[in-house]
């Protein structure tokens, strides 16, 4: 017989069936007449009681079972005497697949901190918290294809290694397989990357956008979905050092379809998960942060607030003195001053329009010849959650820029050829994934919605 998983034998449905589950044990109590187990198989947050005869099976066997040894067991899925549950199992029989060693187990009690959670990231999984952040992480990057998949859009796959940088902003990990204490030099010294593995100097992506305004410009309307990685040292609550994001580019949409696509996809991954995570959800609302739920519908029902850059300032302005960092035009907005729009608003806010000199070259440049078709949208709680633009469709502006901010325009010949050969309006922006899934947990830590963390002086497991 097959096994049956905990969220199926936890339902009314199942009880007088024969079953066999297969996890790993939370806790034992018991007395001489009757031990219960507390097991879970990640299926759902809650656990299954296991009732056990203790006269039935050997003391050995008993004794075997601890926090976090992995068992099978098969009996009875009766209706529940015990509050709390509407199934047990009476178990008939048991098999310990793996022990757990009580003295060296480091999950014994309740109410580790999560920073020494970090430390055993190859065990927290097995958590109620990191249960539950990692199923709704799951939900949402399922509910991120199906947006995307029932309105048309085509699943890109751009590349890891690339040759350019996306963002200029020169924070890259290099691609190399040279044995960096004898790299091959050319006559003047600098390191030889033509004989390097691709011919040339590569790094890990920042982003996977400029491929996927290739890709738009064949297939009309395109996502990414994939690692990217930046070198910045950035020891924040909000940074990783590798990071999922979602890149939707779409041919012929303007800064009013992107902003209006960034906000029904942000609502629906959300609503998408109050309807399919809700017993986790409520889990972290009443563990962590009982304002959750709230924050979750209200994001649902309200529209986004959107304004200018301009506008933004001009209500930064007058409030300076509160502020760490000095705000005024031209300035990029630090942390505290969007955190300041958002409760100003009382919700997500979509900044348009900011000055040229603080965003990418590839965004649309505005007739006044000082902002750009830039949109970032802010989130209560997380900050920047998405940063997308309309995007320079015209060639002459387009290589003036990339003059004008000295980037290496030979990196990009292939990208600006886009411009050359039928080129159009469109638009697109990423979506920061783990951004997204702190919010929708409302966990603290950025470290803490993914499974194994990438920050600076930290790659373990
Ligand atoms: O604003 P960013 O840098 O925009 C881009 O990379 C564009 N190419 C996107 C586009 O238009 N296709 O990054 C986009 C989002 C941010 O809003 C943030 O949510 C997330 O990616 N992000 C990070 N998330 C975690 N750790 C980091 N170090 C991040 N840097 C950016
Ligand atoms: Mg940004």
């Amino acid at each position: 017989m097959e096994h049956t998983a905990v969220r199926d034998l936890l339902d009314a449905s199942s009880i007088g069936k024969n079953a066999i589950a297969k996890g790993w044990v939370r806790t034992k109590r018991g007395n001489k007449n009757v031990a219960f187990i507390a097991f879970n198989d990640g299926s759902t947050i809650h656990n299954l009681q296991l009732v056990i005869d203790p006269n039935a099976f050997s003391e050995e066997l008993l004794k075997s079972i601890s926090t976090g040894a992995c068992i099978r067991a098969k009996g009875a899925v009766v209706e529940s005497k015990g509050s709390g549950q509407a199934t047990e199992m009476q178990v008939e029989e048991l098999l310990v697949y793996g022990e757990a060693d009580p003295e060296t187990y480091p999950l014994q009690k309740k109410g580790h901190t999560l920073e020494f959670l970090r430390e055993i990231a190859h065990l927290r999984p097995r958590t109620n918290t990191f249960g539950a952040v990692l199923r709704i992480r799951h939900h949402l990057a399922f509910a991120i294809h199906k947006y995307f998949n029932d309105r048309g859009f085509f699943y890109l796959h751009s590349p890891i290694i690339t040759g350019s940088d996306a963002e200029g902003a020169g924070e890259m990990f290099h691609v190399t397989n040279f044995d960096l204490n004898a790299p091959p030099r050319t006559p003047d010294g600098a390191i030889d990357y033509a004989q390097d593995f691709f011919g040339k100097e590569t790094n890990l992506t920042v982003s996977g956008q400029l491929e996927g305004e290739l890709g738009a410009m064949a297939l009309g309307k395109v996502y990414t979905f994939g690692p990217t990685f930046r070198a910045e040292n950035s020891n924040t609550p909000r940074h990783l050092a590798e990071f999922w994001m979602i890149e939707p580019e779409m041919a012929f949409h303007e800064i009013q379809d992107n902003m209006d696509l960034a906000e029904d996809m942000l609502k629906y991954l959300v609503k998408y998960a109050l309807e399919h995570c809700k017993d986790d959800i409520e889990f972290l609302n009443n563990m962590y942060d009982k304002e959750l739920l709230g924050r979750l519908s209200s994001v649902v029902e309200k529209p986004f607030t959107r304004l200018t850059y301009t506008d933004a300032i001009s209500i930064l302005e007058p409030k300076s003195k509160d502020f760490e960092f000095k705000v005024d035009w031209g300035t990029d907005l630090q942390k505290e001053h969007e955190n300041y729009l958002v409760e100003h608003f009382k919700g997500p806010v979509i900044l348009t329009d900011y000055p040229k000199h603080i965003k990418a070259f590839y965004m649309k440049q505005n007739d006044d010849g000082k902002t750009v078709r830039a949109m970032d949208v802010l989130f209560p709680w997380i900050g920047e959650i998405i940063g997308g633009s309309q995007r320079e469709e015209n060639y002459d502006k387009l290589l003036a820029r990339v003059k004008e901010m000295g980037i290496h325009e030979e990196s990009l010949w292939w990208y600006l050829e886009t411009r050359k050969f039928g080129t159009c309006p469109h638009a697109g922006f990423g979506l920061g994934f783990e951004r997204l899934v702190l919010f929708v947990t409302g966990m603290q830590n950025i470290r803490d919605v993914i499974p194994f963390p990438r920050t600076p002086k930290n790659a373990e497991f």
